[in-house]
Formats: C-alpha cells, structure tokens, sequence
C-alpha cells in the first residue's frame, strides 16, 4: 500500500487541478475518483440503465464494466472516455448514481487497488473519510457557492457547452445538496482533515500552501 494524500470537497472547489499539479510535484500517481463515478454512469447510459432501475439491474449492469484512471485519462472498457464524461448530463448522473450503495462498492475496490503499488493524490467526495481513511495527509477544499459557480461556468464554456450562469449556479447548488445529502459516503469533511478555503486565491497559492504542509511531515 502506497502513501495517499485524500482531498475531499464540492465540485468547483479546485480539487482537479490542484490534486493533478500536486501529485505532479511529489511524484505521485494522480487519482481523480469522480472520473470514475462519471465513467460508470456513462457506461449506465450507453447501457438504458435509468436512476429508477433496482440494485440487481445495476450489480448486472456493473458486470461488464472495466473502469480504469491512468495517466491523467479514464478508460471504460478499455476506451478512453476523457471528453465524453465532461458533459453535464453525464454530471448530472454520475452524481445520481453515486448515491447507489452497488455503484460505490464496485467502484471502492477500483479506487484501493489504484493505491496498492503506488503513491497516489487521490481527489472526490469521500477520499478521506471512506476510501483511504488512513491516507497520511487529508485536506477538504471549498469556495464560495458564487465563486464555484463562476468557474463551472467559465469551464462549461471553454468547452463550447451552452450554459448560463444562472443554469451553472443551480447545477452546482443542487450537486452539493445531492452529494451532501445521500445515506451513503456523503460528501462531508474528515475530522482531521485541513480546511484549505480557495475563494479569492490563485491556484499557485493554494498549490503552495498544501505543499508546504504535506513537507513538513513526511
Ligand atoms: O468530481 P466530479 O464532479 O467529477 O464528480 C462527479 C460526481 O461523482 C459527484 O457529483 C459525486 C460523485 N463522486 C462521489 O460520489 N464520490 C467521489 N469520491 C467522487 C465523485
């Protein structure tokens, strides 16, 4: 088992790219676990499995799935799905499906065995408090709901999605609210995880100050 750093938080908070630069700077292999969740619902998609579907249809559904995160990309059965899970349907379902207890088993397995060889910036919901729980170094990142809405916004339309600010606010108000809420692995703060606040600061900044925290005990 390698040596984790787990950072929790909602979407929109910066997790993606300061976990990815981070991870980058350490040397460790960089998990980005909501690709995963994003994966699977792609996959549930392609599949006609709907949120109303039962656990079996699922657990059946989940049978033929490969799902694997590797350098950076994400690959369902072998096909790397990168672009195609960025879209906010797929958003939307991966945070649907998420909540289902057969979709999270499946994939804590996918996500332990990323860390059995390597060392890894693992990032998503519930890194620190559920998956690797003994991860040496949490933090839980967070920003203002305006300010995670305003870089929703800018990255939808950087990838030439049609959205609003309006439609990009209420996205990320209603995921925090579903992925806060669910019975399972909500998204929650680990106790003993560092609150690193990102509104108003650059991502150079907020690199730095996690970096500095994870050198200062090895
Ligand atoms: O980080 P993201 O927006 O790509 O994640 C998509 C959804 O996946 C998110 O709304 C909830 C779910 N997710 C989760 O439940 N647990 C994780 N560790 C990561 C993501």
């Amino acid at each position: 088992m390698g040596k984790v750093v787990a950072i929790d938080g909602p979407s929109g908070a910066g997790k993606s790219t300061v976990a990815k630069m981070l991870a980058g700077r350490l040397g460790f292999l960089y998990l980005d676990t909501g690709a995963l969740y994003r994966a699977v619902a792609l996959h549930f998609l392609h599949n006609g499995i709907r949120p109303e579907d039962d656990d079996r249809a699922l657990a059946a559904a989940l049978q033929s799935v490969d799902v694997r995160f590797r350098d950076g990309r994400v690959f369902l059965n072998g096909i790397d799905v990168s672009g195609e899970i960025r879209t906010t349907e797929v958003g939307h379902f991966s945070s649907v499906f998420s909540a289902r207890k057969t979709v999270r088993a499946f994939l804590l397995e996918v996500q332990r065995r990323a860390s059995s060889d390597n060392d890894l910036v693992a990032e998503g919901r519930d890194t620190a408090t559920v998956v690797f729980p003994e991860a040496c170094k949490k933090f839980y990142m967070e920003a203002s709901v305006v300010e995670r809405a305003r870089r929703r916004y800018a990255q939808l339309k950087e990838q030439g999605m049609d959205v609003t600010e309006e439609g990009a606010e209420r996205d990320v108000v209603e995921r925090d609210r579903r992925d806060s809420e669910r019975e399972i692995a909500p998204l929650m703060k680990s106790g003993d995880a560092i609150i690193i606040d990102t509104t108003n600061r650059t991502i150079e900044q907020v690199l730095e100050e996690i970096l500095a925290i994870v050198r200062s005990d090895p």
